[in-house]
């Protein structure tokens, strides 16, 4: 059995492409697997968020993951900043993690481009804070997307480091997990790319419907074929993947049919993609809203997550600091 991780940032709520992409995955990974999914809190303090937002951020993610089958009895779901073994794993690596490649990460490089009067130094730690995330539970498998694979990298740098540096065979290797095949990718509303935050073209599973039909509206399309059979354009195509995911395929056919014979009307397909994306969201979306308030819930969760990551962690912070030579009298 594998023990997997992965860290969720607290920033920003789930999306289509989350919920068919990783998400999905996880939900069907914790069954196979020795599973931990966190919530990355202490990594987003890199950019200050006001306590509220912080608070009300950790929050949504915790009730977002949980409205989507993430199970607290089976996976071991918890937050980052509960398990005080992690910051202080994160203080032993960065005595051997060096300036040097910490400034050559390119995920810190971006960082510094982009906001050149908050070049702070959790933001030159991060890839240790993460190493730290990673190497507490010895965790082999950890499902990232390529931004991340830099940073597994250097965790496997520090793993090794230590191991050598203390004559230990003691940290396995990490390895980035990415699902292959079984990614589902949703591409976004905007005619190119996939479904992203930042690109601003995202369907929210906490969306009102209202919202979806505004969205999905006012996605790209064209003035439709013009021939019988012709390939479709990437904007069209996009419209076809996401009701794939969402509507029956008998749908599906009925718009290919409709494409094929040059007969589509773009207006028709979207207010009927709108809808299957409202039924398809709709129970997540209220299940959401009922985690969110009960709070004796959301508490239960994060106690019980805190509780299992601190026993694991704590072992292996008690073997790091017996090797380190921090020993008792
Ligand atoms: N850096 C990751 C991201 O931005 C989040 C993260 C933090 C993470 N710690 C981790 C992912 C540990 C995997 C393992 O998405």
């Amino acid at each position: 059995m594998d023990i997997v991780l992965s860290g969720i940032r607290s920033t920003g709520k789930l999306h289509l492409g989350n919920y068919f992409g990783a998400l999905g995955n996880f939900v069907r990974m914790q069954h196979e697997n020795k599973c931990f999914f966190f919530i990355a809190d202490y990594h987003s303090l890199t950019t200050h968020p006001t306590p509220e937002d912080l608070h009300g951020s950790v929050k949504q993610v915790l009730a977002e993951y949980l409205a989507c089958g993430l199970d607290p009895e089976v996976a071991t779901l918890y937050i980052q900043s509960d398990v005080p073994q992690i910051p202080e794993l994160y203080l032993l690596l960065n005595m051997n993690a060096y300036k040097g490649e910490l400034e050559r990460c390119t995920s810190f490089k971006e960082k510094v481009r982009k906001q050149p009067n908050n070049i702070n130094a959790g933001l030159l730690t991060y890839p240790t804070l993460m190493a730290a995330d990673i190497l507490i539970h010895k965790a082999t498998k950890v499902p990232v997307g390529k931004d991340q694979e830099q940073h597994l990298e250097m965790t496997r740098t520090f793993a090794n480091r230590f191991n050598r540096m203390y004559k230990v065979d003691y940290f396995p290797e990490p390895v980035a997990f990415n699902f292959g095949e079984d990614l589902i990718k949703i591409p976004g509303l905007d005619g190119s790319g996939k479904m992203g935050k930042s690109e601003g073209n995202a369907i929210y599973l906490s969306d009102a419907p209202e919202t979806i039909r505004k969205k999905v509206m006012k996605a790209v399309t064209d003035s439709g074929p013009t021939q019988p059979n012709q390939p479709k354009p990437e904007a069209i195509q996009n419209l076809f993947t996401i009701m794939k995911a969402v509507s029956s395929p008998d749908t599906v056919q009925y718009f290919e049919d409709k494409y094929n014979a040059c007969e589509i009307r773009y207006g028709d397909m979207k207010k009927q993609l709108a809808e299957d994306i409202i039924t398809f969201t709709t129970p997540i979306r209220q299940r959401i809203e009922a985690i969110l308030a009960d709070n004796d819930k959301l508490q239960r969760v994060a106690r019980m997550g805190a509780e299992k990551a601190r026993e694991s962690a704590s072992k292996t912070i008690s073997d790091v600091r017996h090797i380190i030579g921090f020993r008792e009298f």
